[in-house]
């Protein structure tokens, strides 16, 4: 299995470029709109009820067809939803619009105030529930024109003609073609590009009706360079862009010439055996669960009660009032797996809420266990996992609350922190050490996290360090964890044998564990050097401790401020740890030892291996690409991870 398994890793790792550029879910928010209504006695908890299982029982239809209408709850407390994405989307790139729709229309949730009704336009597709039955609606008063924030450079008559001209071809052709239209416009060489599309429901005259409605009102936008009119019944979009099909093999071919077309049908041949490959080993582990969970399913009864009973159990209700029901001030990060809230618990504890994108609700039981476990694991250099919310619309988990950001915030972003002096910076590096010595070797589970880095090494005020996201690998199922984390790990961090062979060891944790000293000392990313074609940080250290002068890799603010013979003996031990050759690392205890001068520190023999983070090959975190994505828990926001899939678009 471990060879496939590779060979697929590495398809993705060198595609995941061109992935992102051939598959563009459009999941940029148009408009969210929550309605207010005073209306009918009805009771919130029976209507939230009703909501959430609407919502769960939509997604499978737009999988399916992708759109979907369903209605739930009985009397006063019946809910409506309705979803749908554009026509012209993947199945893939529907599904990732329609879950972020999904997480986002949460924000509409009826709480204090009554919203009875809710609807999300993302430009990829749509979602909205109300209580009443509006599938076939085509205008109401909620209907909204947005229009875009630059105006148009050029010649604005010719623009504003041209945009005149393609919304009116549009509302002419898309209802005589299934209610969708998309093409472009391009007299005196001016293209606008558009798009049309009425919902499903809403039968040929009321399509008709609301995109005339649409170009009407879409005429106050020009001379912005974008304009949508979001109507009960249709969308419609124009762009001095081309916003659909947005991918490299379908760019205007101009002046690339051949070599560039041969580079773009080999990306397109490279990716696509990727897909494939992939798809091939979904599908595989796909028919193997089927069957898991057939055998499983007998026994989920059993096992839902103890989750309910369990005190690790957290209801989604208190979660959400915890988090101000996810307030986006309330925000602190944006990993692969899901966002990061901070939240008060009714007893006045501070936590921080992770939302997975994951839906756990297939191995409820695998989850349970697995949170069951990684809680227990205690220790002051550890981010503790205080429970989970399984049975809610959305699988939470609760972390206790560190409040002073990641080191990666301290060391790159440096934004409304105070520097780090040499002293927290010994105290770090030591904490860091101790915290993954007894994830390797004290613990009563003997974890690899495969994950250290910067931005998951959190610090609480007294500049204490606590490792996050330990043992996040093992919550998702086997057959899932090895190749999300592999891809996961962020390639400046990951030691050869992991990244060449899979071998996973703790010895890979000291590997990353050395990167992070040497950044943490010399104030400077490991990934990033390399493209900016000078020596990558590791290779100065080497060189610098072959000529005896390791003082001077020391960031220069920290000039004057610290111990040199320290900070020497520091990055000796972090030369140690990224040796090639796993066996010559020392193991986590050894580090420990070694930094509070309890053990000779040896003489690292093997220059830093050469990691694979060439200009052509951006961090994996980058990729754009929310499966793969890395999975950080950071407790602030301006680093690397903010151009997540929710928040970039
Ligand atoms: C909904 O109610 C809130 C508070 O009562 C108000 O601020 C908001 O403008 C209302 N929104 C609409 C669409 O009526
Ligand atoms: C629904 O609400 C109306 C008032 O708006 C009320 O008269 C009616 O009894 C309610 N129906 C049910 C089944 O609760
Ligand atoms: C509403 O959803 C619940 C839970 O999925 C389901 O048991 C019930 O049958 C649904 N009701 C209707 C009217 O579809
Ligand atoms: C629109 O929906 C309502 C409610 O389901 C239904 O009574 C009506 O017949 C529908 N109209 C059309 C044209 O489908
Ligand atoms: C703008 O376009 C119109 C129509 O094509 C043309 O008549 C006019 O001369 C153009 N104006 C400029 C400044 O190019
Ligand atoms: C709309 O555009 C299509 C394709 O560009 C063209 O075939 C059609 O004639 C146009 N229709 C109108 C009414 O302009
Ligand atoms: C069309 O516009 C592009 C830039 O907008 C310009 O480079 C090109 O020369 C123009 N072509 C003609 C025929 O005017
Ligand atoms: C289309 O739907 C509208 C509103 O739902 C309805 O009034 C109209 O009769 C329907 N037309 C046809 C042809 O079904
Ligand atoms: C494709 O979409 C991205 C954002 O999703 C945008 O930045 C880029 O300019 C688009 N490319 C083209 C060719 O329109």
């Amino acid at each position: 299995m471990a060879s496939p398994l590779l060979l697929i890793m590495l398809v993705i790792i060198f595609s995941s470029n061109i992935i992102r550029s051939l598959s563009d879910p459009r999941a940029t928010e148009a408009a969210l709109v929550c309605t207010n209504k005073t209306s009918s006695q009805s009771d919130r908890q029976v209507y939230v009820a009703s909501f959430l299982a609407a919502m769960d029982a939509i997604s499978p239809l737009v999988a399916r067809q992708g759109y979907g209408g369903v209605v739930n709850g009985t009397g006063n407390n019946t809910v409506y939803a309705f979803g749908e994405c554009m026509k012209d989307l993947s199945q893939t790139d529907c599904n990732l619009c329609f879950a972020q729709c999904k997480t986002q229309i949460l924000r509409c949730l009826p709480f204090q105030r009554l919203t009875r009704g809710g609807r999300l336009f993302y430009d990829g597709c749509y979602l909205r529930y109300d209580d009443y039955m509006f599938f076939n609606e085509s205008l109401d008063a909620e209907d909204k024109t947005v229009c875009g924030v630059n105006d148009f450079g050029g010649n604005q008559s010719l623009f504003k003609a041209n945009v005149a001209q393609l919304v009116r071809n549009m509302s002419v052709e898309a209802p005589k073609t299934d209610g969708f239209f998309k093409g472009f416009v391009n007299r005196g060489n001016l293209t606008v590009y558009g798009l049309a599309q009425c919902w499903e429901f809403v039968n040929g005259t009321s399509c008709e009706k609301c995109l005339k409605d649409s170009v009407s009102r879409i005429g106050s936008c020009p001379p912005k360079d974008e304009g949508r009119v979001l109507n009960a019944g249709c969308y419609l979009r124009y762009s001095t862009k081309k916003f659909y099909d947005n991918s490299s093999t379908t760019a205007p071919s101009g002046n690339g010439g051949g070599s560039r077309r041969v580079a773009i049908i080999l990306a397109a041949t490279f990716s696509a055996v990727a897909f494939l490959l992939i798809l091939a080993f979904i599908s595989f582990f796909a028919k193997k669960r089927v069957m898991k969970q057939k055998r499983e399913k007998k026994q989920l009864g059993a096992l839902l009660q103890t989750v309910n009973k369990s005190r690790l159990n957290i209801s989604y209700e208190t979660l959400e009032r915890a988090t101000d029901y996810f307030n986006n001030a309330n925000k602190l990060g944006q990993g692969g797996s899901g966002s990061v809230y901070k939240g008060v618990l009714p007893n006045g504890q501070a936590v921080a809420v992770k939302r997975l994108f994951f839906n756990t609700t297939q191995w409820v039981d695998h989850f349970f266990n697995e949170v069951n476990l990684i809680s227990g694991i205690q220790h002051k250099n550890l981010v503790q996992l205080l429970g989970c919310s399984i049975t809610g619309p959305e699988s939470l988990l609760v972390y206790e609350y560190v409040p002073n950001g990641s080191l990666h915030d301290h060391i790159f972003v440096k934004k409304n922190v105070q520097p780090l002096s040499w002293e927290d910076r010994y105290k770090i590096i030591l904490g860091t050490a101790e915290g993954l010595a007894f994830l390797h070797e004290e613990s009563k589970l003997r974890i690899i996290h495969r994950d250290i880095k910067l931005s998951n090494i959190l610090v609480d005020e007294s500049f204490t360090p606590k490792i996050a996201d330990f043992g996040l690998a093992r919550l998702f199922p086997e057959d899932k964890t090895h190749i999300s984390t592999a891809i996961a790990g962020t390639l400046g961090y990951m030691a050869p044998e992991y990244v060449v062979r899979g071998k996973l060891t703790e010895k890979a944790d000291v590997y990353s564990f050395g990167v992070l000293v040497i950044e943490v000392i010399c104030g400077k990313r490991n990934n990033n050097a390399v493209s900016q074609n000078s020596f990558s940080v590791l290779q100065k250290a080497w060189k610098l401790y072959g000529t005896g002068k390791l003082g001077e890799a020391v960031e220069a603010s920290l000039q004057g401020n610290f111990i040199i013979e320290e900070a020497s003996r520091l990055l000796q031990i972090g030369l140690l740890c990224v040796q090639a050759s796993a066996e010559l690392r020392p193991s986590m205890s050894v580090v420990v030892k070694m930094l509070n001068n309890q053990h000779e520190i040896a003489q690292p023999t093997q220059p830093p291996f050469l990691n694979c983070s060439s200009s052509d090959i951006s961090p994996l975190n980058r990729s754009g690409t929310p499966y793969f994505q890395s999975d950080s828990y950071t407790q602030s926001s301006g680093n690397d991870m903010t151009d997540s899939f929710i928040e970039a678009r």
